[in-house]
């Protein structure tokens, strides 16, 4: 499976970001014969069809980007809806009609609502997280079919949350009675050791990219710019290297769900193998996008340690192959046809006379960690342990500390069973996944808290022993639930 983000780095990405809209029949809600329901309903096939053909995660998290009307369409969160957005739904509402279409299907959803004239669709397409474009502004609600028809199939394409799992008590159940346990995490599982995320305002890695005059601060971990010039890789590379044999509460929650029997897999997107450090059994976890666990020569493939390029990636500077070295050194002397080290020479060194360019001294390849670049594929254990080992045997799971921004690993929670619960555990909600039971905060509280209350023991200095976590609602959200230290 190839290793995909969005550009813009605002959501995981998808094939041609137009196709999706236009090849839906935008004459086929409305215009045509036949009445509005029949109509919407067939253009939501339609838009369902387009969406297998081009959305590899089905996220349905790109509108942004996906759009035909790309300049003139805004997504609308549930935030704003919250806080109130002019002739839209409320959030409420919007909460409400996306039940109902996952209850009744998107025939008599339509039937229900533009058939009967409950709502404008022009009102409905805001429920699906869509403002209408102002372009649409005068026009008459039929003008809005083809949008309701593109959201509404959109919606009912994304796995419904199980209704009957909602309070914390239900969490601490399912973690008591889950057998086998898939825990999918993210950058967020270390913040708490000093490792930055990626994606936090102000704090996460890509915010501090900016000097490196990149286009996406995401091109620090392409493929393409790793050949062309390592050095930026290796710029930033000693920021996201654990520097001690460190792990976080969350980490030895984990391994607390292994001790217990309970972990059947931990997918991992994070590359500081800090897993290992908790005790983590190398046979339960999948490290998605690799680690610096081990590191290859990009020339001739000898593979080393981490832990013997790790000085001097802790100085920022480039490892290059001991083999390599090894080789030019037995063949010294003799010149030989240029060949590259999987760098190539930058721009200024390759002013002025080129007349001996094909008879360099051939240098060493360099060392490059074996984490998954953008470009590059994830390990083949990732889809195939998740197709033919878990998928049949998983009944939770639980996501931590990730955006869930990039596929295909955003996509692991739409491709396990729809009727295995899932909870989210994070600092920040994620609208483009519905999860049953939305635990928010800081996850190493999140965690302590839940096996407080579930009588197990999470043993971890970072734990006060004196902790006390207070648990708060979520206005509108009956599954939505806030976790902070008391007096924090
Ligand atoms: P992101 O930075 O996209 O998301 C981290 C999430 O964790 C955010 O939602 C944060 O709010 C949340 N978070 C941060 N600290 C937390 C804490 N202490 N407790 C709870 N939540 C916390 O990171 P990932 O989703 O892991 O690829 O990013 C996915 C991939 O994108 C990475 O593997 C990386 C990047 O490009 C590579 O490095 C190859």
């Amino acid at each position: 499976m190839d290793f995909v983000s969005a550009p813009s780095g605002e959501s995981s990405s998808l094939k041609n970001p137009v196709l999706e809209v236009e090849a839906v029949d935008m004459t086929s809600a409305g215009v045509k014969g036949g009445t509005a329901t029949e109509n919407i309903t067939a253009a939501t096939e339609e838009a369902a069809q387009s969406e297998d053909e081009t959305d590899s995660d089905g996220s349905g998290d790109d509108w942004e980007s996906q759009s035909l009307y790309e300049d003139a369409i805004q997504v609308v969160r549930d935030e704003q809806l919250r806080d109130g957005v002019p002739d839209a739904c409320t959030l409420e509402e919007a909460i409400a009609y996306r039940r109902r279409l996952h209850d009744i299907g998107k025939a008599a959803f339509v039937e229900e609502t533009i058939g009967r004239d409950t709502v404008t669709a022009k009102k409905l397409c805001t429920a699906f997280g869509i403002l209408p474009p102002a372009f649409l502004d005068d026009a008459p609600d039929e003008a809005f079919h083809p949008l309701l028809a593109i959201a509404i199939s959109r919606e009912f394409q994304k796995r419904p949350k199980l209704p009957q799992y909602n309070t914390i008590d239900d969490a601490v159940k399912l973690l008591q009675e889950s057998k086998n346990i898939v825990v999918l995490t993210g950058a967020g599982i270390s913040t708490s050791l000093g490792i930055p995320d990626f994606r936090s305002k102000d704090t996460g890695l890509y915010s501090q990219l900016a000097h490196l005059g990149l286009s996406d601060p995401q091109e620090v971990f392409d493929i393409h710019v790793f050949r062309e010039d390592p050095s930026i890789f290796f710029s930033i590379a000693k920021d996201i290297l654990p520097t001690e044999k460190k792990f976080s509460p969350t980490h030895a929650f984990i391994r607390l769900l292994q001790d217990k029997g309970k972990l059947l897999t931990n997918y991992t997107q994070n590359i500081d193998n800090i897993e290992a450090n908790a005790g983590v059994l190398p046979e339960n976890i999948v490290q998605c996008h690799g680690s610096f666990a081990t590191a290859t020569c990009v020339k001739c493939d000898y593979k080393v340690s981490g832990d013997d390029i790790f000085d001097e990636i802790k100085k920022g500077a480039i490892p290059v192959c001991a083999s390599c070295r090894k080789s030019i050194a037995e063949d010294s002397g003799v010149k030989r046809k240029r060949s590259s080290n999987g760098a190539h020479k930058n721009r200024k060194d390759n002013d002025g006379d080129s007349s001996d360019e094909d008879y360099e001294i051939p240098t060493p390849g360099v060392m490059k960690p074996d984490i998954t670049f953008f470009g590059e594929d994830l390990p083949d254990e990732f889809g195939h342990r998740l197709l033919h080992h878990d998928r049949d045997r998983v009944d939770l799971v639980i996501v931590i500390g990730t955006s869930l921004k990039v596929a295909p690993v955003a996509e692991v929670p739409g491709v396990l069973p729809r009727t295995v619960p899932q909870i989210y555990i994070s600092r920040t909600p994620v609208s483009h996944t519905e999860f049953d039971i939305d635990l928010l905060g800081d996850c190493d509280v999140v965690v302590s808290e839940l096996c407080r209350r579930a009588g197990w023991e999470l043993k971890h200095e970072m734990i006060p022993a004196d902790e006390k976590v207070e648990v708060l609602p979520v206005e509108d959200y009956e599954s939505r639930h806030v976790f902070k230290v008391v007096g924090a």
